[in-house]
């Protein structure tokens, strides 16, 4: 006999994990859109300070966390989205706002979380294709919102193209959502991104949008990956509260919250990394185009680069993944992240990019 499981746990994908963990530091790691750089020391400092009260649960408000970061945006504290990585957050909002007969709308390929919160809840994905170069088609998008929509994510920019929408065109499309209908707008990136100007300037789109969250994340611009933080700035107080109603009281560990509240008040070091990656982004693609490869308009800490045309382009993905592996270059397959033919690549430090950029010349 077999344990019976809930009818759901046939429908949820399994998440695409990138392998290699468990490699030695000799390897790039390119395959997960980390930050390279380890975080300043008075992060760690802060986080190993906690460790001797860790017999005590964790603030459950997270007062700490939520000043800090309404300090830093002019969000007030109860408008305030917390999660175990964003992605806690996102599971909760499927849990909060979807449910049979429901649907949520995204394009895709975008995040490879968004297709669990139908398939957990039984609501109906609204999967929306990228226009030709790799962009969100918000009219396409705005066109498949009915009065069974209860949620639309967008991602800006977008992973695992790498490109970004300016601002006019996110305002004019939050234009056309009705009022009820929850937008997240998926800011993982944001910081990386020249196009959006700043962190600071989609903020403003809260005062007009009570249905806006802008989802955002410590994983990639701070560094903090392996502690888990991720936060929402909520348009309004209603979706805090239900994504809090649906998930554990203590979601976010001790260490985790100091580490991302130092990580707030070191943003000069923030900046230096994000000029590095830029630039470093900026030299990972002119070695893959001077390759002959297209990539997308990258406004991320990765690119999106196509492969050539091949009759078996799944064998020609896979080899060039196995032998960039092999040569120790872990980047992400298309094909596992919805985008066959295509190939991810975080930017890594700069010995890293060129080790790939060699490794992907001598496969071609
Ligand atoms: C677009 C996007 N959103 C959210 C996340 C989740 O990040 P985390 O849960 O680490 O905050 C990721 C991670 O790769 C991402 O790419």
């Amino acid at each position: 006999m077999t344990i019976e499981f809930a009818e759901r746990i046939r429908r949820i994908p399994v998440y695409p994990v990138a392998a290699g963990y468990d490699l030695g530091a000799e390897v790039a790691m390119l395959a997960s859109n980390e930050s390279p750089f380890a975080p300043v020391p008075a992060v760690a400092e802060a986080a190993q300070r906690v460790l001797t009260g860790v017999n005590r649960y964790p603030d459950p408000s997270y007062a700490a966390l939520r000043r800090a970061l309404s300090d830093r945006y002019g969000i007030p504290a109860d408008r305030i989205a917390l999660g175990n990585g964003s992605c806690d957050i996102l599971l909760a909002a499927g849990e909060a706002l979807l449910e049979p007969g429901a649907e949520v709308v995204y394009a895709w390929p975008a995040f490879s979380v968004y297709p669990h919160l139908a398939a957990a809840s039984g609501a109906r994905a609204i999967e929306v294709p990228l226009d030709g170069e790799d962009r969100h088609d918000l009219d396409a998008m705005a066109a498949e919102i009915t009065v069974a929509t209860r949620l639309v994510l967008v991602c800006n920019p977008n992973n695992p193209t790498s490109t970004a929408l300016g601002l006019d065109e996110i305002e004019a499309f939050l234009e056309r959502v009705p009022r009820h209908v929850c937008v997240i707008l998926d800011e993982a990136y944001c910081e990386f991104a020249l196009v959006l100007g700043d962190p600071f300037a989609s903020v403003e789109l809260l005062r007009r949008w009570p249905n806006l969250v802008l989802l955002r994340t410590f994983s990639k611009v701070y560094g903090l990956a392996g502690l888990r933080v991720g936060y929402g700035l909520c348009g309004s107080g209603d979706f805090r509260t239900a994504v809090d109603q649906v998930r554990q009281p203590f979601y976010l560990g001790a260490a985790a919250q100091a580490a991302a509240v130092e990580a707030l008040a070191h943003q000069d070091a923030v900046e230096e990394r994000v000029a590095r990656t830029i630039a470093a982004r900026i030299e990972l693609e002119t070695g893959v185009r001077e390759l002959g490869l297209w990539t997308a308009e990258s406004e991320a800490n990765f690119i999106w680069l196509r492969l050539p045309d091949s009759d078996d382009a799944a064998e020609q993905e896979a080899r060039i993944v196995k032998g960039l592996a092999e040569r120790g270059v872990l980047v992400r397959a298309g094909a596992a992240l919805g985008g066959a033919g295509a190939m991810r690549v975080t930017v890594g430090t700069e010995a890293e990019n060129a080790k790939f950029v060699t490794a992907l010349g001598e496969l071609l």
